[in-house]
């Protein structure tokens, strides 16, 4: 693999001061928002602040719920707003996928579904599901945006019936082939399947499209080696053919490559020793998306990814200072996003990609369609007789905090973490988590909570690749004039996905 550079110094916030950055994936920026829409929001005040919100400061947004319910509430304030939307919905295949989570520091790990795409009333049932969807997709594309769909073999002949319907077949512009060389080939039956597909219409015939460099595919071997430069600074290759025979005239090339065909050959399907590698079996490449991204929207265009999955989509378009909004019903999938984006600064530059990005990420909202008894959930299989857990009901999970003061400042450490669905997890399973620290994945810290955000500004977490994580923050440094009530939350994300909030009230000078 390659070694990566870094590109940028990380920065460090100036309230908080942290002693040693090296090997774990903590940090201090970018501002995350919580937030919690209950069904009354969209009634009142709350609201039109958003919306006043949005005008004066956009700031990105990541939405948990379904995407039926998101749609018509980002109608509301979105509508024709949006350049660009990429999806990746469930391909109709009939099977479960699955992420892999990973304990501890050590390299064991166990598999969850992640989404299921089986389909009790069939077709019809998918293809309604789809559909509206995607008509309320058209209503937020602005009139120079563009849709990338992305499916495959299972269900592509359908979309395609359907985008058609929807956006007009004068709009459709390529069915673009991302060819990847499949891992196994499992059958001797028929011809082996290795390519998805991706559908590609515009709202109107006057759409963004991008004649970028970093667009561009790379020359076959051949032409590359052969290129040379004019006395006028051009480039050619001695080249081409007539009746048959052999020429070696000038054949003038661009440098950059060549301008996009659309059959994409040369963006392998990821793998899991890949900086970008998420634990997610259907995760898609961010070297896909750079090219939809680059080509379909401009700087500042407002970006959605509606099946937003690990968060490919709004990775990249942070990268490449787009706007963005993405959602998922999967609360697993969410907290990925949510620390892809926060680690952000750690994963592979999109136009460099022997480089890291250095860059923390913009600030971001999440948002929470759903209620909070969906976030974690033990798979039966590894409870014990493989019964459901009620343990939740009964007994609290609690966490241990120790504060450290010191005049106008104030550092915390983590000192345990109680989880009483412990006991109900079967052997098999509880092997393998041999510390109360192995099984937190997420740990932040809210200075200055007011009851009604939270507002971290310490993290500490793990990723696949950095598995690392500290269990005390750094100095956090209030002003001087500061009032002496103080509220701090702190919130463990533990490997189930269960989120366990503590609140320490302070008097900070007395
Ligand atoms: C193929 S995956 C997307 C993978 C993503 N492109 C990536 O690179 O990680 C499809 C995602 O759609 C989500 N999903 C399925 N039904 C949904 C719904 N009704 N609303 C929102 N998300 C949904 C699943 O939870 C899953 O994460």
């Amino acid at each position: 693999m390659v070694k990566l550079k870094w590109k940028k110094q990380k920065q460090i916030s100036n309230k908080v001061s942290v002693e040693s950055w090296s090997n774990y994936s903590d940090l201090i920026c970018p501002k995350i928002i919580n937030k919690f829409i209950d069904q009354n929001f969209l009634k009142n005040n709350e609201f039109l602040n958003f919306l006043k919100k949005i005008k004066e400061n956009w700031i990105n947004k990541l939405i948990w719920g379904d995407n039926l319910e998101i749609l018509q509430y980002l109608l509301k304030k979105f509508e024709e707003k949006i350049d660009l939307i990429y999806i990746d919905p469930p391909f109709f295949t009939n099977s479960e996928f699955y992420h892999k989570v990973f304990i501890g520091t050590s390299n064991k790990s166990f598999k969850k579904i992640a989404y299921n795409d089986k389909w009790n009333n069939g077709i019809d049932s998918y293809l309604d599901f789809i559909y509206e969807r995607l008509c309320l997709m058209k209503k937020l594309l602005s009139e120079k945006g563009s849709i990338y769909v992305h499916v495959d073999w299972h269900i592509s002949h359908y979309i395609k019936l359907i985008m058609d319907q929807i956006f007009g077949l004068e709009n459709f512009r390529n069915e673009i082939i991302w060819y990847y060389p499949a891992a196994s080939a499992q059958t001797k039956r028929f011809y082996v399947r290795s390519y998805d597909s991706i559908l590609f219409y515009t709202k109107s015939d006057d759409y963004i499209f991008n004649d970028d460099p970093n667009i561009y595919m790379d020359y076959s071997k051949r032409v590359k080696n052969a290129v040379q430069k004019d006395e006028k600074g051009y480039f050619y290759y001695r080249g081409g053919s007539h009746d048959g025979k052999k020429l070696s005239r000038k054949v003038y090339v661009e440098k950059k490559g060549v301008f996009p065909r659309d059959v994409w050959t040369k963006i392998p399907y990821i793998r899991a020793n890949t900086l970008e590698y998420q634990g997610f079996s259907t995760q898609k490449p961010e070297r896909l998306l750079k090219r939809i991204i680059l080509a379909s929207s401009n700087k500042n265009s407002i970006i959605a990814d509606f099946f937003c999955g690990t968060g490919t989509t709004l990775a990249v378009s942070e990268k490449l200072n787009r706007r963005w909004i993405g959602c998922d019903l999967n609360w697993y999938a969410i907290n990925t996003t949510i620390k892809r984006l926060l680690n952000l600064q750690h994963s592979n530059d999109i136009l460099n990609w022997d480089e890291f990005y250095g860059k923390f990420s913009n600030s971001f909202e999440v948002y929470s369609f759903m209620s909070d008894e969906h976030k974690g959930k033990i798979p039966e299989l590894f409870l014990i007789n493989n019964k459901k857990t009620n343990s939740k009901k009964n007994e609290k999970s609690n966490l241990k905090i120790n504060v450290n003061r010191d005049d106008n400042r104030i550092k915390l450490s983590l000192e345990g973490y109680f989880f009483p669905y412990f006991k109900e997890l079967n052997k098999k399973i509880r092997t393998k988590i041999s510390d109360w620290k192995d099984s937190i994945d997420y740990f932040a810290v809210d200075f200055n909570y007011n009851n009604n955000e939270f507002v971290p500004q310490w993290i500490s977490l793990r990723t696949p690749k950095t598995r690392k994580m500290r269990f005390n923050t750094g100095w956090y440094y209030y002003d001087k004039a500061r009032k002496n009530n103080i509220d701090i939350l702190v919130k463990i994300i533990d490997i189930f996905g269960f989120e366990t909030t503590k609140k320490v009230s302070i008097i900070l000078r007395t």
